[in-house]
């Protein structure tokens, strides 16, 4: 029988160390320890595990030094990284998420989170090591099974699309809807279906970067500090990071770096501007202003269809494409096109509309907290 995951976990504190392995141990997970940094980096070279929970302060290599060798390492890049720690500050935190971390736990931990986090973490590990292998198996023979691939590129990509929405309730059906705008838009500037399809499965997973933000930012109802600002405006790129490797018939992982990129410059992560940004990225960021705005926030409820248009049409030319913002202002005021934000989908536009990609019944959904800086989504 396949077992639960194999961990390292590694802490200079004896009792600590002890209280660690029985409890993954007492889920079943394969646990083997370390006692230093030193010991663990070796560890992780000889056998890579398929998870790493990492104390920070440890005489000798300390924690940040480890996580920053295996990220160099070839064997140990991909490796997801757990800082199990004491410390409870925000630079603390910070440091150990830009340095390749998937998730920071604060010692004493509850049992129940830490071995939330560890599963989210495998499964997700996990999960992506299969879309490329499924993706590497069958692109061979792509020209004959173009169909049953594309279903399966569809369900991975919901796969991955629920998996941030289930550590993060805001979001939930947010990119769904995002897709439903963005494929209307799309449609009506004249794009191949090809391309409509590509643009569907970005916008399905444009915010899977936020995986790596900890549940606490991405739901904090009160305004975000400038840190934490600068955490979430990492998803950009943590989402190609995730994406990159995929085969998709499209460049999706593209697509979802530069969809907070602006017209003028002014986005991020890399402050393209005007052509240098896809096509398809300067459509899904526009339906993405446009979902954020109209739906509910932690911190306020939705703005409404009209406060959202203003938004892009004050900044049409400047920020967002003059001509997306021009195809979805008459999409919504002169064409009848209407999308249901506080959850269900239910477009009553003409019959260009496709169905969505999956059952729509999520709760109801808005963004992160971030853009409370910021007219913007994150
Ligand atoms: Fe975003």
């Amino acid at each position: 029988m396949r077992h639960k995951g194999e961990i390292l976990a590694v802490d200079d504190t004896p009792a600590s160390l002890r209280l660690l392995t029985d409890i993954l141990r007492g889920e079943g997970y394969q646990v083997r320890s370390a006692i230093s940094g030193e010991l663990a980096l070796g560890a992780a070279m000889r056998q890579p595990p398929e998870l790493v929970l990492l104390d920070i302060n440890m005489p000798g290599m300390d924690g940040f030094e480890v996580c920053t060798r295996l990220k160099q390492d070839e064997r140990t890049r991909d490796l997801p990284v757990i800082f199990v720690s004491a410390s409870a500050e925000t630079g603390e935190k910070v440091k150990g998420l830009q340095i390749g971390a998937v998730d920071y736990v604060t010692k004493p931990f509850q049992r129940e989170e830490l071995l939330a986090r560890v599963h989210t973490h495998l499964e997700l590990y996990r999960l992506r090591h299969r879309l490329e292998d499924v993706v590497a198996e069958r692109t061979h023979s792509l020209h004959q099974s173009e169909l049953k691939l594309r279903k399966t590129l569809l369900d991975s990509v919901m796969a991955i699309a629920a998996t941030v929405e289930m550590r993060d309730p805001y979001t939930a059906g947010h990119q769904r809807r995002v897709a439903e705008i963005g494929a209307a838009i799309a449609r009506d500037l004249g794009m191949s279906e090809h391309r409509v399809e590509g643009l569907r499965l970005a916008c399905v997973v444009h915010d899977v970067g936020k995986v790596k933000i900890p549940a606490e930012i991405l739901n904090k109802p009160g305004r975000l500090s400038k840190l934490e600002f600068e955490l979430i405006k990492n998803h950009a790129q943590d989402g190609y990071e995730v994406l990159k490797e995929i085969d998709f018939p499209w460049p999706i992982a593209q697509f979802v770096l530069q969809h907070h990129e602006r017209l003028d410059g002014s986005g991020y992560p890399n402050g393209l501007k005007g052509e240098q940004i896809l096509p398809e990225s300067r459509i899904l960021s526009v339906a993405d202003v446009i979902e954020a705005m109209a739906s509910h926030r932690p911190y306020r409820p939705g703005l409404g269809i009209e406060a959202a248009l203003t938004e892009i049409e004050v900044n049409r030319g400047d920020l967002f494409d003059s001509e997306v913002v021009e195809v979805a202002l008459n999409l919504f005021r002169h064409k009848g096109y209407q999308i249901d934000f506080s959850g269900r989908i239910s477009t009553t536009w003409g019959p260009a509309s496709c169905p969505p990609l999956a059952p729509t019944d999520a709760p109801s959904g808005s963004l992160s907290a971030a853009s409370n800086t910021s007219p913007s989504p994150v």
